[in-house]
């Protein structure tokens, strides 16, 4: 039987996951939307054309009149807790969007609840279901080109048109390090297969960033495996852009790792090339996926539920990249080099 799905937050990211991720996945169903707001709820309503049967503007209200397994929480970060703690008590299962949660406490809280509940919890990463991350993750972990050193990692947009006072990203909290960085540093732990254990971060932002809060950065993250990621990071560089993962370059004894992906335009972006000392860049065949991107997540996470085998970025695994979003932020206040206390 289909994983039943009540998907929480109908905003603009929830109503893509409703055209773009959710139908392509065949072993979810889902039965109900969920929005607070009525206009929003109404809006997703009649874009998706669904009946007012399956459409709600609490998790209670939805949970009196259809059954389900599990919720997904595409509601913006500050709702990430409750709405999953509400489910978790409710019995079901979650997947939540990034980043997890807005402390590191409050994380833990979820991950206990889960644990108690022994629901499943997962947090939606999706950068890591695209088959060039993954293709770099298992050359770089297989040796293929011998044992990993420096990685350079960066990531271009401008995307600082509009004018102020027109546009809410502008005004996020953290836009560049929660907003966008999370994902990056997701991927750093997952293609090296270590935790990071400190990190420097020099908000780098030009005169004409529009932003509120840091739009740019510069950092430096050391990894308990020795290996060091200079990371730049820009939603106001004027340079030619870049991928939403960035472009990498992974030092190897014998050569260098390459890759980017997530171009926006299905897996035409994703791309591998190694390039031998001496030699001529050559591009790696990529993995075929059954599901790539929010599909991907969304079909671990019900594999995870069939089998109650905890999943790849499950909200325990999730806790490193959070501590390393966090460690950023504080390093950019305080000036220092920062630790990542992840919990234990
Ligand atoms: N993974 C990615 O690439 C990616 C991209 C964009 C957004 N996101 C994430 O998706 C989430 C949502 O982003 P968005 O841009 O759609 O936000 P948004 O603010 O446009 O929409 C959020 C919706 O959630 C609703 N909501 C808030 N609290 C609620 C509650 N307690 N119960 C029911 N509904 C509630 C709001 O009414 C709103 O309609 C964020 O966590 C964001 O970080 C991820």
């Amino acid at each position: 039987m289909a994983l039943r799905l009540i998907h929480i937050g109908m905003g603009g990211w929830g109503r893509d996951w409703e055209v773009n991720a959710i139908p392509r996945v065949t072993e979810v169903e889902r039965v109900a939307i969920v929005d607070a707001d009525e206009p929003t709820l109404k809006l997703a309503q009649e874009k998706l054309d669904l009946p007012d049967k399956l459409c709600f503007t609490s998790l209670d209200d939805a949970l009196a009149h259809v059954e389900a397994d599990a919720v997904l929480v595409t509601v913006p970060i500050e709702g990430h807790v409750p709405v999953s703690l509400a489910a978790l008590d409710a019995g079901l299962h979650v997947l939540c969007e990034k980043p997890f949660a807005p402390t590191m406490d409050a994380a833990l809280q979820v991950v206990t609840a889960a644990e108690q509940r022994r629901r499943i919890l997962m947090v939606s990463q999706n950068y890591r279901f695209f088959p060039a991350v993954r293709k770099a993750a298992d050359l770089v972990q297989s040796k293929a080109l011998g044992p990993s050193g420096p990685v350079a990692v960066d990531f271009r947009r401008y995307a600082n048109t509009a004018a102020v006072g027109t546009n809410k990203h502008y005004l996020l909290h953290h836009p560049l390090l929660y907003d966008m960085a999370i994902h990056h540093f997701d991927m750093m732990r997952m293609v090296l297969g270590q935790e990071a254990r400190e990190i420097y971060c020099k908000i780098t932002d030009p005169a004409w960033s529009r932003f509120t809060e840091e739009a740019s950065v510069a950092a430096t993250v050391s990894f308990e495996g020795g290996a060091t990621v200079s990371y730049r990071g820009s939603w106001v560089s004027t340079g030619p852009q870049t991928p939403w993962a960035g472009e990498w370059r992974i030092d190897c004894e014998d050569g260098q790792i390459a890759f980017t992906s997530r171009n926006g335009q299905g897996l035409s972006g994703d791309q591998v090339t190694t390039q031998e000392i001496g030699g001529d860049p050559t591009n790696v065949k990529l993995p075929k996926l059954p599901y790539t991107g929010r599909a991907g997540a969304l079909a671990t996470f019900a594999a995870a539920v069939a089998t109650g085998k905890e999943p790849e970025s499950s909200g325990r695994a999730n806790l490193g990249s959070l501590a390393l979003m966090y460690a950023a932020a504080r390093s950019a206040a305080s000036g220092e080099v920062e630790q990542v206390n992840i919990p234990g």
